[in-house]
């Protein structure tokens, strides 16, 4: 047991592991596998004769140290720790010996362990096999029996054995091949000192594109006939190894570095050691046919594993509740770095409105946790692999690169890994590093956000010039307890005004200062503090009058806070309405972005409501849009900047999603052109806004269409983007479709959220997915072992949909009589989210049908 947490399932310590020496042999007959691993150990209490080891679903056919078999041995499936009881003093006067173990496990179709998956071969049209491994967070006891604690690190040595004319992939090199009859045995040499969750090995037809700019191997492998799409993430992954090194002044320490795409898989992508796994499309780009938000998601992706290449696996965190040094830090560096090599997407920028809120939305629930949280069993890991750890855990990160300086604040990173390299952290380790590198008391201030759940709403009252800023903890329900708002946060103020930024800092419950001059001036300067800011009616006003004197993260930050502030109800929604028709003539794709977001989310929360309010939303949408859009249009040319591509696409997206006359034609027409052959009448950037158009028309005629492109799609971005659509349909029938294609096999189980969250866009999709949800609960279960972090995913886009308390009810009473483990923060969460939409109805009803009649909006008279 661990002495920090004596609830925690940890294994005896009484041996250690060094080593391991692992072989492997796949059946894709039986799909089962066979395994040899001997282990070599420590003894840290030679007076004990028996050995625990984490195993689950494996079979184990034998156990032997030094020549001496276990007397027995018992599996408790519940802990999945297999103990061996070996004959008395076995271990007395040894300091190390080798537990010999042999074994059968089973090649699973859960896209967890080491597990088969599943494809098409695009050249023949067979299904095929891959096997290939998930080893996080606590897999890899389905792979072989071994100590699944990420401190206990170890070397491998890995053997792999299967057909001859399959690839065979691991964490390293190759060191050794031979054929004996149709066999091939491949050995790697042996890795580096790491920890289980890492350890990947694949057994697959594959073939590969390499980039030699950088000084090892980087490759990237698919299934034969889509590898050149893999180019570019084979360019950017030499480049990104190389500026993380120089970084961080550290190399990388592997020989080679290989990313490969896989047919099913449960995360977007893993970061084994030198053997980084990835779903599909988020690894292969067709440039010709992609969206700027796939080729955005692609570098993503690869740039946050990369980074974990230092973060996670060079340097590990000491156990689970540390996940958000892995997590919030490959966040952070991926943006880092993606700033560096894209300088025209301007990152940064975007950082406010896709992860910042991502961050408050969730801590805003009560349901939400800290950052730092105590977990002890395998099956509650799973559930913080969430917005807290990546997007809280990031935003951090940058609200104290912002505090230090970015300089200092990678300077004291760099000397924290090269601390604590091919070893284990702490949070407080991080902290400490930090504080050497800049002098400043980084854990004093660090240890409350990370330790304590939410964040806090900062109030600011004005009389004449003197401004108070008070601190409360912020809940969307608006509902807090005294006993929750105990925690004062370290706030840093920052207070823009138009001269500098004030380092105002907010540790107390209030203070008041004197301001000389309040024309203008604003909290959270370029929203780098994780909080929310509640102004007065005027200053709302005025703040809407004031845009240019403000930066993009600024504006984004605004209108996210307005409207958050209006959800909770400390501001009315008109507040948010007023600021967001202010600026018609905003310029960047980035605000416009957070209005439209921020109105669809009010629009979501609408969802139940009468057709003529909902009609006159869609109005105040197309009236905010329309000047804009008539100024840009929807074609392209070469010469368009990003930021021009964005904002053309931005506003054709949003005015088809309010229904404007003009765009719904001119979607339905490129949609009929693209069908009849003519392969260029969609921009490939257009392509999600015409899908989802041709979809809300509906249509039986047009399902089959999009059907038929989900079928034979020209790249996996198409396909998944059709399969999101199927969703969208509103007539019963077309949805009893797309519900059917959940298990039958059409659609690919690493993708039913996807068109789930087509059905969650429209009232009629939310019933039908909750009723399709209860009644194939059980399959549903079997599918998704609560172990995946999936099943809680479905749990909450089935749910969350909805916007009453009735609907509460009866989700809860559902539940009552069934077991929620390894969703039960995300049904609670959800729960939540419900109960804060069904009470901002309630309470502003009135209020915004009122300004929708009064600014004539509502043309249903
Ligand atoms: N370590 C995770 C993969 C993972 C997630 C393993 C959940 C086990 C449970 C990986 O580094 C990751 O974070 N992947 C992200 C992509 C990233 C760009 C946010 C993912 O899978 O979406
Ligand atoms: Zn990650």
């Amino acid at each position: 047991m661990d002495s920090e947490n004596p609830d925690r399932e940890v294994l005896p310590t009484n041996v250690t592991p060094v080593h391991y020496d692992l072989t492997v042999e796949p059946n894709f007959d039986n799909f089962k596998f066979d395994g040899k691993v001997n282990i070599d150990l420590q003894v840290n209490d030679a007076a004990t004769d028996s050995i625990a080891v984490n195993t689950n679903e494996i079979e184990i056919h034998g156990a032997e140290i030094a020549g001496t078999a276990a007397e027995k041995w018992a599996t408790d499936a519940e802990t999945q720790v297999t103990t061996f009881e070996f004959p008395k003093g076995l271990l007395k006067d040894k300091k190390t010996a080798t537990l010999e173990l042999s074994f059968t496990g089973t090649l699973n179709d859960n896209m967890a362990g080491f597990y088969r998956a599943k494809y098409t071969d695009r050249l023949t049209g067979e299904t095929k096999y891959m096997a290939t491994t998930q080893m996080e967070p606590t897999d890899a006891r389905r792979a072989f029996p071994c100590f699944d604690e990420p401190n206990l690190k170890a070397t491998f040595d890995i053997t792999l054995i299967s057909a001859s004319h399959l690839t065979h992939l691991s964490n390293m090199d190759v060191k050794s091949e031979c054929i004996k009859g149709d066999k091939k045995y491949t050995s790697f040499n042996t890795t580096p000192k790491m920890s289980t969750y890492l350890v990947a090995f694949i057994v697959a037809e594959l073939k590969y594109v390499e980039n030699k700019d950088f000084r090892i191997p980087v490759r990237v492998y698919a299934s034969p006939g889509e590898e050149h799409n893999g180019q570019f993430a084979a360019d950017l992954t030499a480049k990104t190894l190389a500026f993380f090194e120089r970084a961080f002044g550290i190399e990388y320490p592997l020989p080679k570095m290989d990313n490969v795409a896989i047919h099913e898989f449960s995360a977007g992508a893993m970061e084994n050691w030198g053997l980084v796994t990835y779903r599909v499309v988020d690894l292969l780009l067709d440039r010709d046919n992609s969206s700027l938000g796939r080729v955005q998601r692609v570098a993503e992706v690869v740039q946050h594993e990369l980074a974990h290449q230092w973060f996670g696996n060079l340097v590990t965190m000491d156990w689970w509740e540390g996940l958000w040094l892995n997590e919030g830090f490959a966040t952070w560096m991926s943006w880092y770095s993606c700033n560096e090599f894209e300088p025209e997407w301007k990152v940064w920028e975007q950082y406010v409105s896709d992860n910042l809120q991502s961050a408050l939305s969730l801590d805003a629930l009560r349901s939400s946790h800290p950052i730092e949280v105590p977990v002890k069993r395998a099956d509650e890991i799973n559930q913080i692999f969430d917005a807290i750890s990546y997007s809280k855990g990031s935003s951090l990160l940058r609200m104290i690169s912002v505090w230090l300086g970015e300089d200092v604040f990678v300077k004291g990173v760099s000397q924290y890994l090269n601390k604590f390299k091919y070893g284990n952290a702490k949070t407080g380790d991080l902290w400490d590093a930090l504080s050497d590198a800049s002098n400043k008391d980084v854990r004093k201030v660090m240890n409350i956000w990370t330790k304590q759940v939410g964040f806090p709403v900062v109030t600011v009252k004005e009389v004449g010039h003197q401004i108070t800023f008070t601190q409360n903890r912020y809940l969307t329900t608006n509902d807090v307890k005294p006993e929750e708002d105990q925690t004062l946060y370290p706030v840093f103020l920052a207070v823009k005004t138009s001269k500098d930024i004030n380092p105002l800092v907010l540790d107390e419950r209030s203070i008041t200062v004197n301001m000389e001059d309040t024309e203008f001036f604003k909290v959270n300067a370029d929203q780098a503090g994780l909080y929310i800011t509640s102004y007065s009616d005027e200053r709302w006003k005025k703040l809407a009058e004031q845009a240019e004197l403000l930066s993009v993260e600024d504006r984004t930050g605004l209108v996210a806070d307005a409207k958050a502030l209006s959800t909770s109800g400390y501001t009315p929604t008109t507040n948010f309405l007023e600021l967001v028709s202010h600026w018609k003539t905003e310029s960047s794709f980035v605000v416009w972005e957070q209005m439209v977001n921020s109105l669809f989310s009010l629009r979501a929360s609408w969802i139940f409501e009468p057709a003529s309010v909902n009609g006159a939303l869609n109005e105040f949408t197309r009236q905010l849009v329309d000047a804009k859009l008539n100024e840009l249009g929807w074609s392209f040319t070469k010469s368009d900047s990003y930021a021009n591509q964005r904002m053309k696409v931005e506003m054709f997206a949003s005015a088809g999603s309010a229904k404007m006359p003009s765009v719904l034609s001119a979607s339905l027409k490129m949609f009929e052109a693209y069908i009849s052959g003519d392969k260029h009448a969609i921009p490939a950037l257009l392509k999600p806004a015409v899908f989802t158009a041709v979809a809300r028309k509906g249509g039986e005629d047009s399902y089959e269409k999009i059907f038929n492109i989900y079928k034979n799609p020209v790249s996996t971005d198409e396909k998944l983007l059709a399969l999101k659509s199927l969703g969208a349909f509103e007539d019963p029938k077309l949805l009893q479709r797309t519900l059917g294609y959940l298990f039958d096999g059409t659609v690919l189980l690493q993708d039913i959220h996807i068109p789930m969250m087509g059905m969650r866009g429209h009232a009629a999709g939310v019933h039908a997915l909750w009723v399709w949800t209860q009644e194939n609960w059980d399959e549903l279960v079997k599918k998704l072992p609560p172990g995946l972090s999936m099943l809680g995913s479905v749990v909450k886009i089935a749910t969350s949909g909805f916007t009453s308390f009735e609907a509460i009810d009866e989700i809860k009473d559902f539940f009552s009589k069934r077991s929620t483990k390894g969703f039960d923060q995300s049904l609670a969460q959800a729960l939540d989210t419900i109960t804060s939409k069904a009470q901002w109805i309630n309470r502003d009803r009135e209020l915004v049908s009122k300004y929708l009649k009064d600014h004539g909006f509502d043309k249903s008279g």
